[in-house]
Parts: C-alpha cells; structure tokens; sequence
C-alpha cells in the first residue's frame, strides 16, 4: 500500500511546471509536498523535465530540526516510489539514486551557505580552515569579546563607552537593552546591510547632520508656541473650570513666557520645565471655544521636546558610533585571528561571495538543477539574497520550489522579514489554488486556530499600508480532515492581565515570564501544549462545549491537549 496519498490540491503542487510559490496553512502539507517534489525530480516524474541525480538538488529549511523531518521524508518518499516503479530500467536509476542520495544539498540555510564558503574560501575572503561557531557559540563569543572591549574603552576614557554604559549598564534593564546589546546589534545590523566596520562613522555623521538640523527649527516652534499661548489667554468668555485655569495661567505666564523665550538647541535639559510647567497648567480639552488652540499648543510643545531631543543625540550618536566602529574592527580581527566564523557570517558571507564573484554564482546556477526551499515565511533578505542571486535573472539557473505560510512567520527577533515572502518576484509563479485541508489536528484546534487568525489578523482598511501586516483572508481558513474526538482538544490557561498589581503596565518580558511559568506548570500533567498572546478582549470562538472556550486576557496561554 501507498505511503500516503495525495489530494488533488497536493498534487497539482507537487508536480505544478516551473518556478512554484506554494503559499498554505499549517499543517496542509506543505513539507510533504516538497518531499513529493524532491522525488518527482529525481525520478523525472515533472512534465518536460529530465530526472535530475541527487547532486544537483538542493532542499533548504531553517532548523535542524525541520531539516531531520525534510530529509526523513524524502527517503520515505523515495522508498515509496522505489517499491512502487514498475519499470526495471527507471527503478534501477531510482535505485541508484537513493543510493547517491547524500549527495544532495538537504540541510539549513546556514550549512549549505557554509558549504559555498567551503568551496570557495579564497572568493569569499575566509580562511580555508575556518570553524563554524553556531548560534549559541556565536553568540557567546560575540558577548564576550564585546563585554572585554566596552571594558577596554571604559579604562580608555573613551566618551562613546562611558556614555552608553552610564545610561544603560553593560547588561541594561527590563525596559531596555544593555550596553553590549545595542552595540551588537548596531554591528549585527550594518554587516546586514553588507557594510564594514569602515561605513559606520559616516553614516553616522550623515545621521547626526540631520539630527541637528532639527535644532535649526527651534527658534521658530518657540515663537509659535509664544503666539498660540497670546492667544489662548486673550480668548474671552470662557467660564467654570477652564476660567480658573487660565486666570492661573495668566500669573505665571509672564516668568514662563521669558523662559520660552531664552529656550534653545543648547539650553540644558532643565530649562524644559517651563514647557513641562507651561503644559501642566493648560486646561483640560474640554471647553469647544478653546480645545482646538490646546491641541496645537500641546503639538508645538511636543515638536519643540523631540527637535530638542534629536539635536542634543547628534553628539552621542557620534559617540557611539565611533566606539561600535572600533568594537566592529576588534571583533574582525579576533574572528581572523581565532579562525572562526559566526552563525550570521555564513550567510552574509555567502550572500557578497554571490553577489562580488559573478563567476561562482553562474557555476552554481549551472550545477543546481532545482532550489527546494521549506519555511520561506522565516526567511530575512540576507537568506532571500542568496536564494534570488541563485535563481532569478534567466538562464541557467535552478528550478525554485518554495513553500510556506506567512501566519506562521514568528522569527523576528532573528531578522526573518515576513514582507520578503509576501514580496512579489519575477520567476516564481504563485499557485492560485492553496493547499486548504490540514491533516494533522483536531477539529477543535484547527476551528480555534482558524478563529484565533481571522481575528488577530483581520485587515484594518489599509490594504496598501504595513506590508509587514499578515491579512486574514478566508483563502488561509483551514478544513479539518481529522475526526473529532471526544476528549478535549483545547484548555485555556488564563493569567493576569497586562498589569501589575499597582496598575502600571506590565512589560512584555515580565509578560513573558508569567506565561511560560505557566505554561511550564501545566505541562508537567499535559501531553503537548503551545501559546498564544491573546491581545484582545473581543475575541471569540465558535462554541465547541468546555473544549474550546476562550477568555478574555491580556496573558493567555492555551495548551492543546491532544493533537
Ligand atoms: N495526503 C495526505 N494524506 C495523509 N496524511 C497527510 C497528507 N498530507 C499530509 N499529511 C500529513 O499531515 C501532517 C502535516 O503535513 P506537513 O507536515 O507536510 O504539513 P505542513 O503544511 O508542512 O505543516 P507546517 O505548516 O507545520 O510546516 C503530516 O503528518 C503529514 O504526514
Ligand atoms: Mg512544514
């Protein structure tokens, strides 16, 4: 008997002609498509294409572990279609490719970057014998030698360090990101961009030149707001409580007034208490003769704060700057001097090696018979670079396969960019029927995943705006195909909501917290489980008796307890 069967939709994926975009929900069958597809290559089951040998198919996905699952599948699937081939001659060649199949490129993003580098160290500028740092060694090392240079920079006196680590400590605190963070990310961020350590410093004399200018339009925010408060006070007829508070006004308008009036790009941070002192004795926005001249006063007051704020962070922009540029260099050298690459640096690598040497772009293009790539929706434009210069601008170049679901995009904190995915692109056709069965969960969860989505997704009118915004459509509703079961499919742990026990607003860290602690509670007595933010109070579910029941939170975790 078959392994598994397709559907119709799977099929028409799986064996679709050309470049193929497959956009599908969780759990339709996405990675046993790509699977399908990988044998369909192999065995030259695709219309107008010849059988491809294992070496020129490449198969990339993000994690380990979804690479393990990817790699398991297509053996199954080959094995599958071994036992099922009729013909001697074509099982023999299926035969000999399963034999050969090590050969194909099925792993992470970063391995088959590293790979390329392996390949062509000199081109990418990389010592040959370079070892790979993975995530949590790159990460290790790149704190520590950041932690010893800040340290380095302190005893130096050097004002960028002192300044940053004055404001923020080395570690920072709940709301904000320490020392090394913001420093990393700064470097993390230009080498991104495909800049060196050297681009630092003038891109930031180029910000801190527009930073000041904003302290060029001080002189004339400051007169206005001298008018607009003339004006409010020689507003006549005006009675109950807003009588009173400008009757209040009027007395310290004149202390005020001269304050204002001395205000400057280079006053000290004091000197805007006459604009905190000036906005605290304004009276509410209630009175209609009056509320639109508080509106605007209010705005002035805040344009003359941030063109303030922005001209005195020009200097420790600099600052900062200066000092992420030495770190950027040290932390180079050491890398050289170490022979190590970092987790990032394989794919920044990999993307200038494509991009700077034209050649060994082409001989991959020609070698690639097909680029079959799982997740997309975790894919952040370095990772999208190296997949486009493979792949796109004509022949030769590598079929592309690409599956993936943009509701299930959740790796931004790594960088993965969910408008990548959504991105229209030149090769790639997108299938206009997605795949819509989901085969692996109960009704009840796939009705409340459904329900969870159509709400927290819902489009806001804006249909050109926030392209990062995943928009609900009824195309992402999925159809169980599972039988109900009569245990429960959904438990809802509910927690506190978005505030602490003195009503200030709860961080998202502290958040975090209370939900995993939760989380961590139940799941010693349930199977699996998974969470969700509830974000809203108005969120509802179809009924589904005690199985399915959703509570109003701002912290709501919810377990699945049976798959
Ligand atoms: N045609 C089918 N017949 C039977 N089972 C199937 C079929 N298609 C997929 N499945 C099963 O459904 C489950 C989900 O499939 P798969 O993992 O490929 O979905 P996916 O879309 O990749 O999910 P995710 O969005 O989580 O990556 C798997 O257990 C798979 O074996
Ligand atoms: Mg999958």
């Amino acid at each position: 008997m078959a392994r598994l069967e397709l559907t119709g939709e799977q099929r028409d994926a799986a064996y679709a002609a050309g470049n193929v975009l497959v956009r599908a929900g969780a759990g339709s069958g996405k990675t046993e498509v790509l699977a399908q597809r990988f044998v369909a290559l192999l065995a030259g089951d695709i219309a107008g294409r010849e059988p491809l040998a294992p070496e020129r198919i490449a198969a990339i996905t993000f994690t380990e572990k979804a690479t393990a699952d990817m790699r398991r599948r297509i053996v199954e699937v080959l094995d599958d279609r071994i036992a099922r081939e009729g013909d001697a001659a074509r099982r023999a060649a299926l035969v000999r490719a399963r034999r050969t199949l090590g050969l194909a490129r099925i792993s992470t993003i970063h391995a088959f970057c590293a790979g390329m580098l392996r390949e062509y160290p000199i081109e990418a500028g990389v010592d040959p014998g370079f070892e790979v740092l993975d995530e949590y060694q790159s990460m290790t090392f790149l704190e520590g030698q950041c932690r010893d240079s800040i340290a380095d920079a302190v005893r130096g006196e050097k004002p960028g360090a002192i300044r940053l680590v004055g404001a923020r400590g080395l570690y920072g605190f709940t709301h904000q990101m320490g020392a090394i963070e913001v420093l990393l990310k700064l470097i993390g961020d230009a080498a991104r961009l495909g800049r060196s350590h050297d681009w630092i410093r003038p891109s930031a004399e180029t910000t801190a030149a527009l930073l000041r200018a904003f302290g060029a339009e001080i002189p004339a925010l400051r007169a206005q707001l001298i008018e607009l408060v003339g004006k409010l006070l020689a507003t006549r007829g005006i009675g109950g409580n807003a009588k009173q508070d400008l009757d209040a006004l009027r007395v310290i308008w004149p202390g005020l007034r001269r304050a204002i009036e001395k205000f400057s790009a280079d006053s000290e941070p004091s000197d805007l208490e006459a604009l905190s002192a000036l906005d605290a004795e304004l009276p509410a926005k209630q009175n209609q003769t009056i509320k639109g001249m508080l509106a605007e006063i209010d705005e002035v007051i805040k344009n003359l704060c941030q063109s303030y704020g922005a001209y005195r962070a020009a200097p420790a922009t600099l600052e900062v700057a200066a000092l992420a540029a030495d770190i950027a260099a040290e932390l180079e050298r050491r890398k050289r001097e170490e022979r190590v690459v970092t987790f990032d640096d394989l794919l920044i690598f990999a993307n200038r090696l494509l991009h700077q040497h034209p050649e060994v772009a082409l001989r991959y293009r020609r070698t690639l018979g097909a680029l079959l790539v799982d997740e997309y929706q975790d894919t952040d434009p370095i990772q999208d670079g190296v997949v486009r210069l493979l792949t796109e601008h004509g022949a030769p170049a590598p079929e592309l396969f690409v599956v993936g679901d943009e509701k299930q995009s959740i790796y931004r904190f790594r960088g993965a960019d969910v408008t990548v995915f959504n991105r229209p692109r030149e090769p790639l056709a997108i299938l206009p029927r997605p795949l819509c069965e989901n085969r692996r969960s109960l009704p009840a969860i796939v009705d409340f995943v459904n329900s969870v989505s159509a709400h927290s997704m819902r489009p806001d009118g804006d249909p050109d705006g926030k392209p990062y915004k995943v928009k609900w459509s009824e195309e992402h509703r999925l159809q169980a195909i599972r039988l109900a079961g009569d245990a429960p499919a959904v438990e809802l742990i509910v927690g506190p909501n978005g505030q602490d026990a003195d009503g200030a607003k709860r961080s998202a860290r502290a958040a975090r917290r209370i939900e995993a602690d939760a989380i961590a509670r139940h799941s010693a007595i349930s199977r699996c489980c998974c969470a969700h933010s509830a974000t809203s109070r108005s969120m509802r579910t179809p009924s589904r008796g005690p199985a399915c029941r959703v509570i109003p939170s701002k912290v709501a975790a919810f377990t699945a307890a049976r798959k």
